[in-house]
């Protein structure tokens, strides 16, 4: 039966959450750090601290290992069975969707992002990722092998032990739902340690994972810096793995701490340099869509932004035009309001550098047809900036800007554009707009990234593979391939 229902008053204004000071989580326990220290977490629209957070270093890494690998040796998460694990996930799953209005306000105040995107982005795609590993918990096994003689032979897949996880502040929640969703389904403990530009997020689900019933000790929250913090738990001889996502300088620092403790496992998400390709057979207002959404998205604050946009040159000059006009018209402004499409960037670091950036595309000759300064006198917005005229050797086309900083490059052909897309030391993602699918095919192949979209720019899914060929990363999170980065295989072999 049909009834009348009149739709919700769309909500212009969210409300700015209020935060009290945080704790760490170690052993299920909130607790200061050992040193009594804290520091400030800071709102990125007016540089304010929201509040103090307990910051973590050696000493409570080593408390929180400890717990780990308790828990995961002698506690009762190590003989709970694969479904009760399963069960736990999709609980978190469950608490993390009822408390999405919370928790998405929180990240808006934490990164800048604007409501709308952690609403309809960032929340369904953590709450999907923690539910499609409860799904895998029960499903992961190994094999019976025929090996010559008489022998019984098979394959255990068994978790690592104890995973240390050190994650960005792009896309805080679901980087912390890649890393704990495929760890946790596995049956390892893990020691979280958040980006400390935005922790908040973090330890609110640490805080829901607990409700929902994860024994003490399976999961630890440690907030502090990466030269503390971070490196304590990535060199720590006691830590079995080691995932890591953020740059690619810092993602070599990790794995030369793992290989000079323990040589632990690593696994890394880093940087790139995605080209998005625009033959001048594609459905032009869709690609324009698509290259729009797929550098200014997140503030540009993206690992897989398509930064390195080239454009065919017969539609170059009618598409520079198109997206300079669309991105004159981005609303840039306060994350809590539904209206706004752009936030600040995350700190007062981020947004010196992506200014520098600008500088550098100026002085190395681009055309800079929009944009180029900061919004307003207070906070870290920076004006949708695009550059055409972009040279393959410029700096703006060679490194990671992480900013909305478009920088277009015309080329002719199908041959050349290849070379120059896997002109780099990324291999991250890359994608290309074409009606014709043989040109679309012999692009999906020929470009050296880990994903290519085809007529579509970041389309995610926690079942779909997702990591770096070339100096992008090692492994590939989300996705059946993750349990690989969070098992151990065992090969048993019994005489019959
Ligand atoms: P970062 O790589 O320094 O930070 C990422 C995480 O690593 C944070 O949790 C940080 O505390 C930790 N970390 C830093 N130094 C560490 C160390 N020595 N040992 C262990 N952990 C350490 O990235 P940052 O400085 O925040 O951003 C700089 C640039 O990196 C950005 O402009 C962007 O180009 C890139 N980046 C790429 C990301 C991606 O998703 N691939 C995410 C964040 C940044
Ligand atoms: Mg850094």
């Amino acid at each position: 039966m049909a009834t009348a229902t009149a739709p919700a008053p769309a909500k212009p204004r969210h409300a700015k959450p209020k935060v009290a000071d945080q704790k760490m989580l170690i052993n299920g326990k909130w607790v200061n750090s050992a040193s009594g220290k804290t520091f400030p977490t800071t709102d990125p629209t007016n540089g304010e601290t929201i509040c103090n957070v307990a910051e973590g270093d050696k000493v409570d890494i080593d408390l929180a290992v400890k717990a780990a690998r308790e828990a995961f040796e002698r506690g009762p998460w190590s003989r709970m069975s694969a479904a009760e694990r399963g069960v736990l996930l999709l609980k978190l799953a469950d608490a993390v969707e009822k408390h999405k209005d919370e928790l998405a306000a929180l990240e808006s105040l934490d990164n800048g992002k604007p409501i709308n995107d952690s609403l309809l982005a960032d929340l369904p795609m953590t709450s999907a990722c923690y539910r499609y590993y409860a799904g895998w918990a029960d499903k992961i096994m190994g094999q019976t092998i025929p090996i010559a003689g008489d022998y019984f032979c098979y394959t255990r897949h068994e978790p690592i032990g104890v995973v240390g996880q050190i994650i960005p502040w792009n896309f805080p929640l679901l980087m912390q739902a890649w890393k704990w969703a495929p760890a946790l389904a596995c049956g390892n403990t893990v020691v979280l340690k958040p980006a400390e530009q935005t922790p908040l997020t973090a330890l609110r689900v640490a805080q829901l994972a607990q409700e929902v019933g994860f024994p003490d000790g399976v999961i630890n929250v440690v907030p502090g810096y990466g030269p503390t913090a971070g490196a304590a738990l990535s060199g720590h001889m006691d830590v079995d793995k080691i995932a890591f996502t953020g740059e690619t300088t810092t993602g070599k620092i990790v794995m030369k701490a793992a290989a000079d403790s323990n040589l632990k496992r690593v696994s890394l998400e880093l940087g790139g340099k995605s080209p998005n390709i625009v033959f001048a057979d594609a459905d032009l207002d869709a690609a324009i869509e698509g290259a729009y959404f797929g550098l200014f998205f997140n503030q540009g604050q993206c690992c897989c932004a398509g930064s390195r946009l080239f454009v065919q040159e017969s539609v170059y000059d009618a598409f520079v035009q198109k997206i300079t006009d669309k991105a004159k018209g981005r609303k840039v402004g306060d994350p809590f309001s539904t209206e706004t499409e752009q936030g600040p960037q995350v700190s007062q670091e981020q947004f010196d550098r992506v200014m520098g950036y600008i500088d550098a595309g100026q002085k190395d000759g681009a055309k800079m047809l929009v944009g180029g300064g900061r919004v307003g006198d207070r906070g870290y917005f920076i004006q949708p900036t695009v550059f055409c005229d972009v040279k393959d050797e410029m700096k703006i086309a060679k490194e990671e800007i992480f900013g909305p900083v478009m920088s277009i490059l015309k080329f002719k052909d199908a041959d050349e554009v290849i070379a120059r897309g896997n002109r780099t030391m990324y291999g991250l993602a890359a994608a290309v707009w074409t009606k014709d699918v043989k040109k679309a095919l012999r692009l999906a192949n020929g470009l050296r990234a880990g994903t290519v979209w085809v007529n579509c720019f970041d389309v995610f899914d926690a079942a779909a593979p997702f990591g770096g060929f070339k100096m992008s990363g090692i492994g590939r999170e989300l996705g059946q391939y993750a349990l690989q980065l969070y098992t151990e295989v065992k090969t048993v072999t019994m005489a019959m």
